[in-house]
């Protein structure tokens, strides 16, 4: 057992609701264990900048488990091993920065939280030298290892509120309103989100779009009388024979940034079926206010286990969630992984199901559901169902 006396703690990469739920919990049970806590500001900074790094008392993480956000500030920086850093205290090697930084600090291990960016950079440390601990987090749910992410949860709740607003008034108006949801390459909200909302189409990366397919489906939905109908798109969904929209290409270590693919599914579907469509963006506000009280859950294991891997020197290892438990994953079987939603996972072959065996137009059940399962592995490329 190493002796731990001061233990650093950073959050790095977008936010997700849950970020201050962990750093209480790692700074409650580090003081129990009578261990100093560092709290280090905007992710890796804090080791770059004297002024960004500050003690953390129970005092200071008093209120916090309900706020979304982080108390330690975040940033997204892409790549910062590719250039040298300036600052005012000078001009330096990133990794030699903070590796001196962490020796001048004294401290003896960290706990960084955070997505596959901070994770990977995570990594780099620890093989050269530093002793830390990972704690996933993303509201897209997919990095890989763990079945989930704090901020997931409180993700899909919101998107799910949304999506109920949305029949009402798209039923007023019998539209389509085509809805985009955060994600990048996974489709874990749509899918999610788009069940729990109860939408009729759900769009998703993990399987290119068939325009045609989906205009079916609205015109049975409106063969049997529906006024409206709600389509789910993931960010990152594309069309088959298409690209993903992107609203900033890639630059300089900082990976694309997505958005339009609810603007341009709408655009396509209002003029392949003739009714009017809207489309909404529900964007950052998927990221922002109160954990739900699965997040705060989770995000309080996710900090106890931390200091409890930290404690026990498990170095270079992730937090995981594997049902019933939490375990240590080693990092380097986790970075540079995504976790997509498997084209066998039962939710979605339950959306697939039903989509295909609902509403008096359909197939019968288990004609539909021969055909349903066929054309999984066959032909079928968009995510249909009919409520
Ligand atoms: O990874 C979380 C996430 O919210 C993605 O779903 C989204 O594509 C991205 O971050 C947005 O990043 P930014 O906050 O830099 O706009």
């Amino acid at each position: 057992m190493p002796t731990i006396r001061k233990l650093g703690v950073l959050t790095g990469g977008g936010d997700a609701p849950g970020l201050n739920a962990v750093i209480r919990a790692v700074v409650k049970t580090a003081i129990n264990a009578g261990v100093t806590v560092i709290g280090l500001e905007d992710s890796f900074d804090g080791l770059i900048y004297p002024d960004k790094a500050r003690v953390l008392t129970t005092k200071d993480v008093a209120g916090i488990l309900r706020q979304g956000g982080t108390i330690l500030g975040t940033v997204n920086r892409g790549n910062p091993f590719a250039e040298p850093i300036v600052t005012p205290y000078g001009t330096f090697n990133y990794a030699d920065r903070v590796m001196e930084m962490f020796q001048q600090m004294e401290l003896d291990a960290l706990i960084c939280i955070g997505g596959d960016g901070t994770l990977s950079i995570a990594y780099e440390f620890y093989k050269t030298g530093i002793p830390l601990v990972g704690v996933p987090k993303t509201i897209d749910n997919d990095i890989y290892g763990t079945t989930s992410c704090f901020g997931f949860d409180t993700a899909v709740s919101f998107a799910t509120d949304a999506i109920d607003r949305l029949h009402t008034t798209a039923e007023a108006h019998r539209r389509i309103m085509v809805v985009e949801v955060m994600g990048r390459y996974a489709g874990w909200i749509a899918l999610h989100g788009g069940v729990a909302g109860g939408a009729d189409v759900i769009l998703i990366p993990e399987i290119p779009y068939d325009f045609d397919k989906v205009v079916q489906c609205l015109q049975r939905r409106d063969a049997r009388g529906a006024r409206f109908s709600i389509v789910v798109i993931a960010e990152g969904a594309r069309p088959k024979d298409g690209a993903v929209s992107v609203v900033e290409k890639a630059h300089g270590g900082h990976a694309e940034r997505l958005g339009g693919a609810a603007k341009f599914c709408g655009d396509e579907l209002a003029t392949l079926t003739g009714k009017e469509t809207r489309h909404v963006v529900l964007g950052h506000l998927q990221r922002g206010g109160a954990p739900t009280a699965f997040d705060r859950t989770l995000a309080t294991r996710f900090g106890g286990k931390a200091v409890e891997l930290v404690l026990r020197g498990q170095f270079g290892k992730m937090v995981a969630n594997h049902p019933p438990e939490l375990v240590p994953v080693p990092l380097g079987e986790v970075v540079g992984r995504t976790k997509l939603v498997p084209l066998d996972y039962d939710l979605l072959q339950t959306a697939r199901m039903m989509g295909i065996s609902c509403g008096d137009k359909c197939p019968s059940r288990s004609w539909s559901f021969f055909f349903c399962r066929s054309s999984i592995s066959l032909t079928c490329s968009s995510v249909i169902f009919c409520t």
